[in-house]
């Protein structure tokens, strides 16, 4: 069940990460490959957290996960994204939050009100990538994440009861419960340092 709601996400990842779209195109004759190399992190991020919490469900229970996501996601994305933290900086955010170190910054807030309340929609999938540029001339790379099965142990609107309590012990302030099927969740991003 676990791992075929992963896959059903990286072919996601995947396909998104195969549209085009024109705005602040890369120039690879300039070396530039922000386009491809923002995309490809935001996959690898994606798909390395799911199955690294996938495999603590499956190990040890999802209460057991939520410390094990509490401590370990940033070493994890850290990790899958080796290289490519030295150029950029990477985060999930919400509109809706769990630890408040998650919080917005100003520039995400449009797209999280654009997508908030929303549900996945697979003909839609050509609208998600968000790419854009900061005041600054840095640019940045967003995708929208949906609630799956999973998620909804951790974020939906009946948790168990073990796994409400230990939320609360680490997020007593969490505002990141629910969430229906197929919500929109929050943005995965990626911006130039
Ligand atoms: C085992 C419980 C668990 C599951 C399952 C889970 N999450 Fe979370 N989620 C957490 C915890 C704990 C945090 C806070 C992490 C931190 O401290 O940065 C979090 C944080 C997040 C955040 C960052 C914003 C915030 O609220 O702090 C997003 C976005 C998110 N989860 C999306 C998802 C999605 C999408 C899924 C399903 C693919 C999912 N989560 C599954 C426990 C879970």
């Amino acid at each position: 069940m676990n791992k075929k709601i992963c896959l059903n996400q990286i072919t996601l990842a995947v396909l998104t990460s195969l549209l085009t779209y024109p705005v602040l195109a890369e120039d690879k004759s300039k070396g530039d490959f922000f386009d491809t190399e923002a995309k490809s992190l935001v996959i690898e991020l994606k798909s390395s957290l799911l199955q690294n919490l996938s495999r603590e469900i499956s190990k040890n229970g999802t209460e057991s996960a939520i410390p094990f996501c509490h401590t370990n996601v940033k070493s994890i994305a850290k990790d899958a994204a080796k290289e490519k933290i030295k150029k950029y900086e990477f985060g999930r955010t919400s509109h809706k939050i769990r630890n408040e170190k998650n919080s917005p910054e100003a520039w995400l807030l449009p797209y999280l009100e654009k997508f908030q309340g929303s549900f996945f929609d697979q003909t839609k999938v050509n609208e998600y990538p968000i790419i854009g540029q900061l005041p600054n001339g840095k640019r940045f790379y967003a995708e929208p994440l949906f609630v799956n099965a999973q998620c909804l142990q951790c974020h939906g609107e009946n948790l168990a009861k073990n796994v409400q309590e230990k939320i609360q012990v680490f997020y007593p302030k969490d505002k990141a419960i629910g969430f229906k099927l197929n919500e929109f969740r929050g943005l995965i991003w990626v911006k130039e340092k």
